[in-house]
């Protein structure tokens, strides 16, 4: 697993090696290999409506990582203190986002399909889905 980028917030920018050859393009994610978790969970976006926003939540015990198995959409990470904008924009290209970290989707292409995998089964009490509670949590160092 190649770190292509180090963020200032707990994510990191993973470069997937790509075991194409003269049929096509491969690529293989592996838990505890190229996937810095155990997977327990993978669910896909798909036919996103143009202009929505997806996320909008931060998770208080789930480790994910988003790759855009084809098209391309927009992330928005913020850890209550800083925010930044990640392009995934090709299907060998993922990020991991740590728990406690806001997340926002938006700049969906038509033929956008996301796929999260993630260390943990789905469970919506470990949803933080108001942005003032969570910066709350952060400036009282709850998270
Ligand atoms: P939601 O959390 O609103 O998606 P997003 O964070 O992308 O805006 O999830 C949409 C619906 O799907 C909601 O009813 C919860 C359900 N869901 C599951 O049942 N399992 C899952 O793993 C996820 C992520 C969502």
């Amino acid at each position: 697993m190649l770190v292509l980028e180090k963020t200032k917030i707990d994510a990191q920018v993973l470069d997937f090696t790509i075991m194409g050859d003269e049929r096509g393009q491969l690529i293989a994610l592996e838990e505890d290999m190229n996937i810095p978790f155990e997977l327990k969970r993978v669910f896909y976006i798909y036919n996103t409506v143009g202009d929505i926003r997806r996320g909008n939540h931060a998770n208080r015990f789930s480790r994910q990582v988003l790759v855009c198995t084809s098209g391309s959409c927009k992330i928005h990470l913020d850890n209550g203190v800083e925010t930044m904008e990640v392009d995934l924009d090709r299907p060998n290209k993922g990020l991991y986002i740590a728990n406690n970290v806001w997340r926002e989707m938006y700049d969906f292409s038509e033929d956008c399909v996301l796929m999260v995998l993630s260390n943990k089964l789905y469970d919506p009490d470990e949803y933080i889905r108001d942005h003032k509670v969570f910066n709350e949590m952060v400036k009282n160092n709850l998270l």
